[in-house]
């Protein structure tokens, strides 16, 4: 910003423009800019809020990064109850719909508008002069939780409504979605932090709505479509108008509506859509179709539950019958046992099936699976087809309940089943090959040590072949045995070393991730590398003062300790010491990197009272930025408190009493300093 340009009217012009290269990119998915200047422009208005926070928009493109944290999502009773929809399976159902329409209008004409009917979660959103000022999940229809600040961090959803036409006040709802691609990407990323992967992206999308830190749900890969006006001064004279507004307003819409005139030509589009539905980039689990003249809704009405003006097709699930031809039991990185049953191929939903999940022992059991029997397999939103049932009929005189094994089928070990966990283990984590492949492959992993050429494949030989026991002999490993193994040669061999000198270069925090300790995924990696400084200082920790790390919770503190524990795995981290990998964290080039100012780190503040030179949001964000933590209640654990004026006395009482230093607003200025 130079010299003679206005603050405040620098971070409108910022704020304006980042919110219009966001619409660009995620809602025309044509972005003008790359994201490098982009970065760069968020960055400068970051600078500026921070510095003036007195200026900062409500609709400022800031908020999409979350922060807020909610503990409790307040009620709040919609302006008019979230009515759901009337279900049809068959032609016949909508034939009887088409009539009972027809006789609601008494003579009048009124067209249909269909459109997808989005398989996610329903969104209230109110806007007030255009400023998105709440967001309200359908809850039980009457009420729903607000969650303004989770759905402020959806990039489709307009902070402002763009456009000429700004109602004073609008409803608009619509669906909360994860696109297909963006969720097996995502639930890619979840399984490699050693996380459970997500059934569909309904789940995740509620799941994600919930989060109390709106700064987690930012990184979910959320988006919004939006289908209805329920502001009644607002809307157009029909529902295909308001589709129009909503692409005006800044709104994203699926594109894939259409008018129609009649049944035939209702049942047209339903059936255009039936197996087309599978190439769409979002599920869809049916078709809406709602009369289309605002006006002759009103006179059609409402029943208690549903409008009579509109009504909801479901396509029916895809179910096929076949037959299992055998189960096996599949072992991953962290030892978890899969049952996968293997079918005789059929199609489904569009592809061939050929396999199935059936998750766990309890399903097998739920299930009441016989050797041999004939299922029922049905792909709802999820991917890998589910078995839903046994076709009775078809079971074999001589067929055997399926029991689950006892000793796991890669290393013979006794198979153990933790307290309260539904899965089975096989606990020979050394020795066990397809634990120690998979830990070797998570180690070579891009987003880990980066060892290009270090694929399944040539795992797989490596450790058949005992040339490795583990990820810490892969440094040992010699230009004269690697060139001997299969599809490999002289250029792959010197690749291959070349790969893991180079991955002695790797920082800290990815060697850490890469050593696949359960639970400790890519960011709770980083925040251990900071916190502790070292690999030395991690391994004598105790489950206590790990979890002094924001987000490392007991469990992931106790896998920790325990994986120092291991002998053999104390001794692979010698031969990788010796190998030189970077047990360090390098300070210079972590502040290079990320350009933050740690000074506040493991140090927390609760704030009370009122301040003379910040508002207590402004204060937050500032110790926050320094790496401290703001914390509401005082503990024993609570660092400082800082007290303005007015602070509550029992705060200053109970700091008092716990030890807990209280400090001015002069003092934390200083200390920021
Ligand atoms: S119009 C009654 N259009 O379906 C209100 N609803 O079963 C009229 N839904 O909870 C709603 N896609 O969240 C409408 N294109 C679409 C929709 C849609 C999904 C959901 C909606 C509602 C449920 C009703």
């Amino acid at each position: 910003m130079d010299l003679f340009t206005n603050p405040q009217e620098k971070i409108r012009e910022l704020t304006d423009n980042i919110n219009r290269h966001n619409y660009n990119y995620y809602v025309l998915a044509n972005p003008t800019i790359s994201d490098y200047e982009f970065d760069m422009l968020l960055k400068e208005l970051e600078a500026l809020e921070s510095q003036y926070p007195q200026f900062r928009l409500p609709d400022s493109p800031t908020l999409r990064v979350g922060g807020q944290i909610t503990k409790e999502f307040p009620a709040f009773v919609h302006i008019r109850p979230m009515l759901s929809l009337g279900n049809s399976y068959s032609e016949e159902d909508l034939k009887d719909f088409d009539t009972q329409c027809t006789k609601l209008a008494e003579g009048r004409t009124f067209s249909y508008h269909l459109e997808h009917k989005f398989d996610g979660v329903s969104m209230s959103l109110h806007y007030e002069k255009g400023l998105l000022i709440r967001a309200v999940t359908r809850g039980d229809g009457v009420q729903g939780d607000e969650v303004t600040a989770n759905v402020k961090t959806i990039r489709t959803v307009p902070l402002r409504l763009k456009g000429k036409s700004i109602p004073d006040f609008v409803e608009v709802r619509g669906e909360v979605m994860m696109l297909r691609t963006e969720f097996d990407k995502w639930n890619e990323e979840r399984a490699l932090n050693g996380e459970d992967r997500l059934m569909n992206p309904r789940n995740a999308t509620a799941g994600s709505l919930k989060l109390q830190n709106s700064e987690e749900v930012a990184k979910r890969p959320l988006t919004f479509f939006a289908y209805q006006i329920a502001t009644d001064e607002v809307n157009a004279l029909t529902d295909f108008e308001n589709v129009e507004k909503f692409k005006e307003w800044g709104f994203k819409t699926s594109g894939n509506q259409a008018l129609c005139k009649n049944m035939e030509d209702v049942l047209g589009y339903i059936h255009q859509w039936e197996q087309k539905r599978y190439a769409l980039e979002y599920d869809i689990d049916g078709i809406v179709i709602k009369v289309n003249e605002i006006a002759m809704r009103d006179f059609m009405g409402y029943t208690a539950k549903a409008p009579r003006w509109a009504i909801a097709f479901k396509y029916p699930a895809e179910k096929a019958t076949t037959e299992i031809d055998y189960i096996n039991f599949q072992v991953g990185r962290t030892g978890k046992v899969t049952p996968v049953a293997n079918l005789k191929p059929v199609l489904l939903a569009g592809t061939v099936v050929k396999r199935a999940s059936i998750h766990n022992a309890d399903e097998i059991e739920r299930l009441g699976l016989h050797t041999g029997d004939t299922v029922y397999i049905e792909k709802g939103g999820e991917i890998i087809p589910k078995i839903t049932g046994v076709v009775l009929e078809k079971r074999l005189p001589d067929s055997q309940p399926v029991a689950f094994i006892t000793n796991c089928p890669d290393c013979g070990a006794t198979l153990v089943r933790p307290e309260k966990e539904v899965n089975f283990f096989c606990p020979n984590e050394q020795a066990c090959p397809p634990q120690i492949k998979g830990k070797i492959e998570h180690f070579s992993h891009r987003k880990a040590m980066n060892i290009d050429g270090l694929g399944t494949e040539i795992i797989s030989q490596l450790v058949d072949k005992n040339l490795i026991r583990n990820y810490g002999d892969l440094y040992s490993l010699q230009y004269e045995s690697l060139v001997k193994l299969e599809k490999f040669g002289d250029l792959s061999a010197r690749n291959l070393l070349k790969a893991l000198e180079n991955s002695k270069q790797i920082p800290f925090d990815r060697v850490l991730f890469a050593l696949g300790i359960r639970h400790v995924g890519a960011v709770a990696a980083k925040k251990l590398a900071r916190h502790f400084g070292s690999l030395e200082a991690i391994r004598e920790a105790t489950a206590e003062t790990l979890t002094n790390v924001k987000d490392v919770g007991e469990t992931m503190a106790n896998t920790i300790v325990a994986f120092f524990l291991e002998e053999e795995n104390v001794l692979i981290l010698e031969n990788l010491k010796k190998a030189g990998l970077c047990f360090r964290q390098d300070i210079e080039e972590d502040t290079a990197n990320t350009m933050t100012d740690d000074s506040l780190a493991g140090k927390s503040f609760v704030i009370s009272g009122v301040f003379a030179h910040a508002s207590r949001e402004a204060i937050k964000e500032k110790i926050e930025s320094r790496g401290g933590e703001v914390k509401s209640g005082i503990t024993k654990k609570v660092t400082y408190l800082l007290a303005g004026n007015d602070a509550g006395p029992s705060k200053v009482e109970k700091a008092k009493e716990l030890g807990v230093t209280i400090i001015s607003e002069e003092e934390l200025l200083k200390m920021l300093q």
